[in-house]
C-alpha cells in the first residue's frame, strides 16, 4: 500500500519513497497542458515539482514536505502578512514568464504564464516556498492571476477549513498591495466566467462569485 499524503478536491496525492509522490485523478484526463505549464515554469526558474512521469491518470512529481501556505496561515495567525507579501512575489514572478503558444485559452489578451488557481492552498512552504497544482495553467494577461486569487479569497467557505474569514480578510488586504486592483478588477468578469463552468464549485460557491463579481469591493 502506497501512502497517502493527501486527497484534495480533485487529485490524490501517494509518497511514493521520502523524494517523490504519485498524483493520481480519479478519471483518466490529457495532462499535456498541465505538464508543458510546469515545463515552462520550472524552465524559467520558478520554484516548482520536476515532473518524472506521467500516466493516463497521474503524474510523478518532486516531493516537496511542509505545510501549505493555508496551513501555516490556520496555524499561525500572526504570519498573514508575511505570508501574503510572499504568495504576492510568487504571483509576479509567475505573470514575467512568457507562456508557449500550446497554452492558449480565451482569458484575455496576453502571453503571460498563468495558474489561475495560485491561491495559499496551492503554494507548500518547503525548503523554498513552491507552487503545486497546474491542472488550470493557461496564457493570457498576467493579472488575470491575482485576480483569480482576489476572486476565490472572497468566495471559497474558508470557515469550513478552519480558518476565520476576519483573518482571511486581512491575508486579502496584505496580498492586494502588491497590485493595481483597479488592473485586477477589469480581470474579474472572464475569469468568473471560468469558474462559474468549474465542476469543483458548488452551487453556493458559484452564488458567491456571482455576487463577488457584481461587486468586488
Ligand atoms: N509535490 C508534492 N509533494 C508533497 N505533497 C504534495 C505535492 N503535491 C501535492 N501535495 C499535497 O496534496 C495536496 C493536494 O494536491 P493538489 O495538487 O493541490 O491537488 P488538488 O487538485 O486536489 O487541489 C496538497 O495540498 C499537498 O498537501
Ligand atoms: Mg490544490
Amino acid at each position: 500500500m502506497m501512502e497517502l499524503l493527501a486527497r484534495g478536491r480533485d487529485a490524490q496525492v501517494y509518497a511514493l519513497d521520502s523524494h517523490r509522490v504519485l498524483r493520481q485523478f480519479d478519471a483518466p484526463r490529457d495532462l499535456r497542458r498541465e505538464v508543458a505549464a510546469m515545463e515552462c515554469a520550472r524552465a524559467a526558474g520558478l520554484p516548482v515539482p520536476a515532473v518524472h512521469e506521467v500516466t493516463v491518470d497521474g503524474m510523478v512529481l518532486d516531493r516537496v514536505d511542509g505545510p501549505t501556505m493555508f496551513e501555516a496561515l490556520a496555524a499561525d495567525p500572526s504570519t498573514a502578512r508575511q505570508h501574503a507579501a510572499t504568495l504576492a512575489e510568487l504571483h509576479h514572478r509567475v505573470g514575467a514568464v512568457a507562456a508557449p503558444a500550446e497554452l492558449f485559452t480565451d482569458v484575455g489578451e496576453g502571453d503571460a504564464l498563468l495558474h489561475l488557481d495560485l491561491h495559499p492552498g496551492n503554494v507548500i512552504l518547503g525548503s523554498v516556498p513552491t507552487i503545486i497544482d497546474w491542472t488550470n495553467a493557461a496564457r493570457g494577461p498576467a493579472d488575470a492571476d491575482p485576480a483569480v486569487c482576489w476572486l476565490l479569497l472572497r468566495v471559497v467557505a474558508v470557515d469550513d477549513l478552519g480558518v476565520r474569514p476576519a483573518l482571511v480578510e486581512t491575508f486579502l488586504e496584505a496580498f492586494l498591495e502588491s497590485f493595481d486592483r483597479d488592473a485586477l478588477a477589469g480581470q474579474l468578469a472572464a475569469i468568473a466566467r471560468l469558474r462559474l463552468v468549474d465542476p469543483n464549485m458548488s452551487p453556493v460557491e458559484r452564488d458567491r462569485i456571482r455576487r463577488f463579481v457584481a461587486d468586488p469591493w
